[in-house]
């Protein structure tokens, strides 16, 4: 957050002193890209940063994009005659369309709920698109007539290539990132007829899952890894809590013949459930937790540990938040066979 404020600032700072207006034609668009692939690189490196863009409500990514009504101001610079039309039209009303749409979205709903999906996914494209056609005519009609596009390298249009632009073409592509993780998670709706389905078609599709496991490409390809690479580096619990903040998503940080070692982060009440095949530890790294079984309940400290056996049915909880480490075979799902939004993606390494 403050990286990003100080870019801003350094942007505007560069914007008034004018050095942006003394850039040549082609150097403009290659800082713009320059600046986009080091966020995008910075989120591929930094575990951090990388985990935090995994974490925000997708529905912030998307906001950011409400900054393209000023396509309006486009408008109005070439209404006054300081921005050409080849620009200033198809982007300004392109950019206001990809703005208003990002508005429509957000009222319409969480792109976690059925069928909202396919629709973030549609607009992230014509954003990706748009963005792109307004750069490459920018670039295309600076190289041409370099006076025609002069208004775009002085404040406050400067901050375009220099901070918004980047951040907007960087957000495409983690929107698309995040919108292809969702559809692995395939939240469905959690009531009535269509959960039913919903379930069953996720167990049938878990059965599945489980029986061809042992010989799945991806088991495979992990038992190879593991033989073959032999880390010269411990574990730390309290570095890899500092990776993630989201809370009842378990993340897996080992694993040991076919059971994995999954931390996770809880804080208030969960749902009613069991696991038909497996025991699950719990191992408090830090905090409160109480498990509720139908019979009574089980307060487990820091330091302590408590193992449920098969088939028992559990709901965790913890007033305040709890860092625990779970013990479990590959492929059980945090919510047994209940299914549901409660139910947090598989196998996610950190
Ligand atoms: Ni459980």
């Amino acid at each position: 957050m403050l990286i990003g404020l100080g870019w801003l600032v350094i942007a505007t700072g560069v914007g008034a002193v004018g050095i942006v207006s003394i850039l040549r034609p082609p150097a403009v668009p290659l800082v713009l890209f320059g600046l986009t692939a080091v966020v995008l690189g910075t989120g591929w490196f930094s575990t951090g940063f990388r985990a935090w863009l995994l974490a925000i409500d997708v529905r912030w990514l998307v906001g950011l994009h409400l900054t393209r009504f000023v396509g309006a101001y486009f408008l109005y610079l070439y209404g006054r005659g300081r921005l050409p039309y080849a620009f200033a039209v198809p982007g300004g009303w392109g950019d206001i369309a990809v703005a208003s749409l990002a508005a429509l979205l957000l009222l319409s709903g969480s792109p976690a709920r059925a069928g909202r999906r396919g629709a973030y996914t549609l607009w992230n494209l014509l954003g990706l698109a748009d963005i792109l056609f307004v750069v490459v005519t920018a670039a295309r009609l600076g190289v041409a007539a370099s006076e025609s596009m002069a208004a775009l390298l002085r404040l406050p249009l400067s901050l375009l290539p220099t901070f918004l632009v980047p951040l907007i073409i960087a957000s495409h592509v983690v929107l698309g990132v995040r919108l292809a993780r969702l559809k692995r998670r395939a939240v469905g709706p959690s009531s009535g007829v269509g959960a039913l389905w919903a379930r069953n078609v996720r167990w049938l599709r878990r059965s599945e899952q489980s029986a061809v496991h042992k010989f799945s490409n991806r088991a495979r390809a992990s038992n190879k890894r593991r033989r073959s690479h032999v880390s010269y580096k411990s574990i730390n619990f309290r570095q890899k809590f500092g990776l993630f903040h989201e809370q009842w998503q378990p993340k897996v940080i080992a694993e040991m013949n076919d059971y994995q070692f999954k931390v996770v982060k809880l804080q208030g009440d969960f749902i009613w459930h069991d696991h038909k095949d497996t025991d699950e530890t719990f191992i408090v790294v830090e905090g409160e937790l109480r498990i509720d079984l139908r019979e009574g309940a089980v307060h487990v400290s820091t330091g302590e540990m408590f193992v449920i056996p098969k088939g028992v049915e559990h709901k965790p909880y913890a007033e305040k938040e709890v860092k625990l480490l779970l013990i479990e075979p590959r492929g059980v799902l945090n919510t047994g066979h209940e299914g549901g939004e409660r139910t947090a993606a598989n196998d996610v390494w950190i």
